[in-house]
């Protein structure tokens, strides 16, 4: 597609943008905006949906400035690169865990439900406040959410109200015994009234949860695949572990844990590279496949740990850039580097079996990694 139809038509309105530097600009471009109700005038008020459907409305990741701005100003602060650095002594604490109990439970050893996922849910668990004994309800409830983009899901109505439910008795919860933990801050934001409102509220805590369960998991399963598939890589890494950065650069390029961004709608009849957009139309970036763009990336199809060259687009681009990468490569690089100390004769128990990738659309992760 790169080559013969880069800007391509999924049906009469909607397109696949496949090249770097295509989709850079369509990422930036105010052109291409998140909100829909602008198209398609519904009123959700009235049917059952309708609080549900607030939720999705308000979400960060969903809206455009200057209610994006304001938003993103609100939780910034806690995700730049200096404050996630604070987490890393008790990052590193979780992975020892984590390490222990796989020692005993002995081989094989699912790395993706022992390690990969537990990791990272523990760590955005503890930042908002959520009890992470609770994992396994967020994780049914956040694959709930992805596979109803994918028109897969069975219980979505009841799963939303039932996350809806949980947060609404966290919430009562933490107003009369606030803490040191982000959802403490944003409820006193809501109270304040003007910087954020209920619905954005519940919004932001469901966006971070489910965007700090589904997408470091699959970065640190796809890399440890990778350098499975790669294993003169694999030694390179185990015998320098100064390398476990760009391992991961590399692993967020060459399996890129978000295969696509999520929607943008043309604002307006548009000409974009050859093709003729009309107002509404929807529009997706393969990030995936804009991190194998020859034309940016030397041998794109090659795993290579030492890549000089990266700017890889796995995080997205422009104002919706992704809030949790600094907290992700972090976790990531950890994750290897701990896991490839405690285990150097780590490897695949059956190295002839084809991967299972999970079937949903925007995300690239394996169902299990033995
Ligand atoms: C946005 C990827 C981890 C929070 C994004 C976007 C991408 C992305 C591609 C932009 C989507 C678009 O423009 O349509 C990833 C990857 C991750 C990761 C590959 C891990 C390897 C995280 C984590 C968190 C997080 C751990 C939070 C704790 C967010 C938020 C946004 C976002 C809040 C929306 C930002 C905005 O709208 O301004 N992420 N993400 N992400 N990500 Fe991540």
């Amino acid at each position: 597609l790169r080559k013969d139809d880069p800007v391509f038509a999924m049906s009469e309105n909607s397109w696949i943008v496949t090249k770097y530097e295509h989709v850079k600009e369509l990422l930036k471009s105010p052109s291409f905006i998140k909100d829909q109700s602008k198209f398609f005038s519904g009123d959700h008020a009235e049917d059952h949906l309708g609080e549900i459907d607030a939720i999705f409305r308000h979400m960060m990741l969903d809206v455009d400035p200057p209610n994006h701005t304001r938003l993103r100003k609100l939780v910034q602060p806690y995700f730049n690169p200096r404050t996630i650095k604070g987490l890393e002594p008790r990052i590193r604490e979780i992975a020892d865990d984590l390490l222990t109990d796989m020692k005993k439970k002995g081989s094989p050893i699912d790395l993706l439900n022992d390690y990969a996922f537990p990791l990272p849910i523990i760590v955005i668990s503890e930042l908002l406040g959520v009890p992470a004994e609770d994992r396994n309800k967020f994780r049914k409830w956040s694959n709930t959410i992805l596979a109803a983009a994918d028109n897969l899901a069975t219980d979505f109505v009841e799963d939303v109200e039932a996350f809806i439910t949980y947060l609404t008795h966290l919430f009562e919860e933490r107003k009369t015994y606030p803490k040191d933990d982000l959802i403490s801050k944003l409820l006193q934001a809501e109270e304040e009234g003007e910087k954020l409102n209920k619905d954005e509220l519940y919004s932001m805590i469901v966006l971070l949860i489910i965007a700090g369960h589904e997408t470091t998991v699959n970065l640190i399963t796809n890399t440890m695949y990778a350098l499975f598939e790669h294993p003169a890589q694999l030694e390179k890494l185990k015998t320098d572990l100064s390398l476990v950065e760009s391992a991961i650069e590399e692993g967020l390029r060459f399996y890129s844990p978000v295969d696509f961004s999520t929607a943008r709608w043309a604002e307006e009849d548009t000409e974009f590279h050859g093709k003729t957009l009309k107002r509404g139309d929807l529009v997706l970036a393969s990030l995936s496949s804009a991190n194998r763009d020859e034309a940016i990336f030397e041998n794109a199809d090659q795993f290579d740990i030492k890549r000089k060259h990266n700017p890889h687009v796995a995080f997205g681009f422009g104002i919706h850039f992704c809030l949790g990468a600094p907290l992700a490569r972090l976790e990531g690089r950890i994750a290897l580097e701990k896991l490839l100390t405690a285990f150097p004769d780590i490897r695949l128990s059956n190295p002839f079996q084809e991967p299972e990738w999970r079937p949903v659309f925007l995300l690239r992760g394996l169902e299990k990694l033995e």
